[in-house]
């Protein structure tokens, strides 16, 4: 299931991201609010829990989260930047890692590390990459989570293609993708078409 969150602020941070001009440093911060505010709609569906806490004034029944249970998961590179967002909202997530890279001939995944909190059956596991591109790096990513325990995933990307959701839809149709754009292609490169350009290298320099 995919949902195309729509947002006036998100929109306007987006407009931003995908315009060449921008520097580095204003992609990074606009790629962590953008997490930040995403997280915000992803949570309405969240559960919570009702425990009683004592006001200045009477005793309460109030409904909170069970921020231990989260588990950010940043694909690297790109990832991390929205991680840093989403953990703004759920300061008592942990995290994990998955690191994979897209073969730059044939676009396949390549894996080159993995470390995850203990118990990842017990968890909520908010798995964050800007970019749905062939859905390939998604798709092993949460392959991976999945054989290492993981029952409970959401995925979270900024811009996706068309291309992307059909294959986790297809692979994984027990995971809900949120994410702040459709767009409309890829292109000869399987780079997303308007997009935003390579996320990682805008992120963190050209390797
Ligand atoms: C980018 C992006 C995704 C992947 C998407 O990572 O962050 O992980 O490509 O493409 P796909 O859907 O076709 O697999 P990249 O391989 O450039 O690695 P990097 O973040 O380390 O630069
Ligand atoms: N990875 C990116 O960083 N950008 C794209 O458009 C596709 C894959």
């Amino acid at each position: 299931m995919v949902t195309e969150i729509k947002n006036p602020i998100i929109s306007h941070k987006l407009a931003q991201l995908r315009n060449k001009k921008t520097s580095t440093k204003d992609f990074r911060l606009l790629v962590e609010e953008i997490a930040m505010l995403m997280t915000y709609e992803v949570g309405r569906e969240f559960e919570t829990k009702e425990i009683e806490i004592e006001t200045p004034i009477s005793p309460c029944k109030v409904k909170i989260l069970e921020e231990e249970k989260f588990v950010v998961v940043p694909v690297l590179r790109a990832g991390l930047a929205m991680a840093g967002g989403v953990l703004k909202i759920l300061n008592g997530a942990s995290v994990g890692h998955i690191g994979l890279y897209r073969d730059e001939k044939t676009f396949q995944p390549i894996e080159y590390y993995s470390k995850m909190p203990l118990k990842l059956e017990e968890k909520i596991l908010l798995v964050t990459d800007p970019m749905l591109a062939t859905g390939g790096s998604c798709s092993a990513a949460l392959q991976m989570l999945k054989d290492k325990g993981a029952k409970k995933i959401i995925f979270m990307c900024i811009v996706s293609a068309p291309q992307g959701i059909k294959k986790i839809s297809e692979d994984h149709p027990d995971i809900p993708i949120y994410t702040a754009a459709i767009d409309q292609d890829l292109n000869e490169h399987c780079y997303i078409i308007p997009g935003l350009g390579d996320a990682g290298d805008r992120i963190f320099g050209k390797l």
